[in-house]
């Protein structure tokens, strides 16, 4: 196994992503950042200098379980204290199963701001996957915003509260298109600039190519069509999945997947790859790039228009490709028959004491000053509520289909803990939302483990009855998985990793707004932890 040290300046700058000039924060120049590329087993070194002058940051390695360094997970307020402004932080962490992952920054809404980008792990050199193909091409998928985050996040966290609204542009590779006659007269906005030409994908007529796909999306739930070609989903979160063929993907925030796909084509044209907004009324037009069929020049346009996608809001469509996907029969780790715990998490929207919030079981999740992980180790009780977060909700009365005001609602930064190697079912319950018949999608991501994904509902879930239809057989297991409207979503996992880990929406606004729980397992089996995690709150360096 190889060791991959990599130096990371992270800072802001100019970019025009869709011709339209705003500060983005890069990394080494880059935004999305550099891919990391890395085989199973290997270690990765990432020295990050914070090069942001005024604010703090921090990066998430998404999907990579940080098995034995929870220190390193990168999640600012849990795992570490900001990294501050000319200092430096080194990640340092094995990337122990191959598969497709992101890294983002986990510090305020930072992420969509531009710190994110992929990563691959490779199987080593003969071992085989189930699967083949003659290239790889990857696709880290985004929406973008012309607000400062700044703007965005004062706008969520104010009594007169301010809506971030639909994107003003996708981005496929950091690449989109926003059309310039509707910026204002102090804007830039350049379409000629080469850094918003489109993404362009070369592929050989006849071959066969691996797509490697991230939503590294602030609030947008997307689907993605490569005109007159089907795609093979065999991965996803990292997992074989058993092979599916569909015209088009949903790919919720934080998720990831490959998928296969043909050059089988007319090869006397090129053709749209097209990225449309769903689950949320499309306020942005379609992200787009091209399939280059060699040697037809690379940003020659496609005679056509851009794939649609399919109607924004069927639910069923989207819901039944998420059931469709199931663990490859041959990579099967099967789920324990049986579970220790269940946590039933009704995800609601509330006003607390005026502001909009997002809560989960009443508690809308606030950050403490000293992060969890210094504060279990170090016996600091006083720096985080010690009263145990909400198991379930109200199961008999509550009305998941209509308005609730949910008066009881508070703020809180209380949290799970679990018994070190018990199996626990998670059942994350959606609702209506203050708006009358509103209900939205919700990925929730889980910080150090996969869990299986043991079932998903329309309507409430019932736990006399529901568990019985769980997929005991070969369910996926991921890290980041949709709760439809009005829908549940089950999952189940094992609390072996010993850490504190962040389980949240993956809708930038919505964590920000306090949509989101902590787990906590098996701290105490922890040696020493790094000093440079140290440093705020109450935290000491010791
Ligand atoms: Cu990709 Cu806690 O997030
Ligand atoms: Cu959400």
């Amino acid at each position: 196994a190889r060791v991959h040290h990599l130096k990371w300046d992270v800072k802001y700058e100019y970019k025009s992503p869709d011709c339209f000039s705003k500060l983005s924060i890069t990394i080494n120049g880059l935004s999305p950042g550099p891919t990391i590329t890395a085989t199973r087993g290997d270690t990765v070194v990432v020295e990050v200098f914070n090069g942001l002058l005024t604010e703090n940051t921090a990066i998430h390695w998404h999907g990579i379980r940080q098995l034995g360094t929870p220190w390193s997970d990168g999640t600012e307020g849990v795992t570490q204290c900001p990294i501050q402004p000319g200092e430096t932080f080194v990640y340092r962490f094995v990337v122990d199963r191959e598969g497709t992952y992101m890294y983002h920054a986990h510090y305020g809404m930072q992420r969509s701001a531009g710190l994110h980008g992929m990563i691959r792990v490779l199987v080593p050199e003969g071992t085989r996957e189930p699967f083949t193909y003659d290239g790889e091409r990857t696709l880290v998928i985004n929406d973008w915003w012309h607000k400062s985050t700044f703007e965005q996040a004062t706008g969520l966290a104010s009594s007169k509260f301010t809506w971030i609204g639909e994107p003003q542009s996708l981005l496929i590779n950091g690449r989109g298109r926003y059309n310039c006659s509707m910026a204002g007269p102090m804007d830039v906005c350049n379409t000629t600039s080469p850094e918003c030409s489109p993404a362009s994908f070369v592929l050989v007529p006849g071959k066969t190519y691996r797509l490697r796909i991230a939503s590294v999306a602030s609030l947008s739930a997307f689907n993605l069509e490569l005109e007159g070609h089907n795609l093979t989903i065999v991965e996803a979160d990292g997992h074989y999945v058993r092979p599916v063929v569909v015209k088009n993907l949903n790919v919720y925030s934080g998720e990831t997947y490959s998928v296969i796909i043909k050059a089988d084509q007319d090869p006397s044209r090129n053709y749209w790859v097209g990225l449309n907004v769903v689950s949320r009324k499309p306020g942005t037009q379609t992200g787009t790039a091209i399939l280059n069929y060699y040697p037809n020049h690379p940003l020659a346009r496609p005679p056509t228009a851009p794939p649609a996608g399919p109607m924004w809001n069927d639910v069923e469509y989207r819901f039944n490709q998420s059931r469709s996907i199931v663990s490859h029969p041959e990579y099967v780790e099967p789920p324990p028959r049986t579970s220790d715990r269940l946590i039933i998490l009704l995800n609601t929207q509330n006003k607390i004491d005026g502001y909009t919030k997002w809560a989960v079981n009443n508690v809308s999740f606030t950050l403490p000053l000293t992060p969890y992980l210094v504060a279990i180790k170090q016996g600091l009780r006083h720096v985080f509520s010690q009263k145990p977060a909400p198991e379930t909700y109200d199961l008999k009365t509550y009305d998941i289909h209509n308005v609730s005001h949910n008066p009881n609602a508070t703020t809180s930064n209380s949290i799970y803990r679990m018994d070190f190697g018990s199996t626990v079912d998670v059942v994350l319950q959606n609702a209506n939302t203050l708006n009358p018949n509103n209900s939205e999608t919700h990925p929730w991501h889980l910080h150090g483990h996969d869990f299986w994904v043991m079932g998903y509902g329309m309507g409430k879930f019932d736990p006399e009855v529901d568990p019985k239809s769980y997929n005991l057989v070969d369910p996926i297991q991921k890290n980041t998985v949709a709760v439809h409207p009005y829908g549940w979503t089950a999952l189940r996992f094992v609390a072996n990793n010993p850490g504190v880990w962040a389980f949240h929406c993956h809708v930038e606004a919505h964590f920000f707004m306090g949509m989101g729980v902590v787990f906590e397992e098996g701290v105490e089996k922890l040696g020493k932890l790094p000093t440079s995690i140290m440093g705020c709150g109450e935290s000491k360096h010791r």
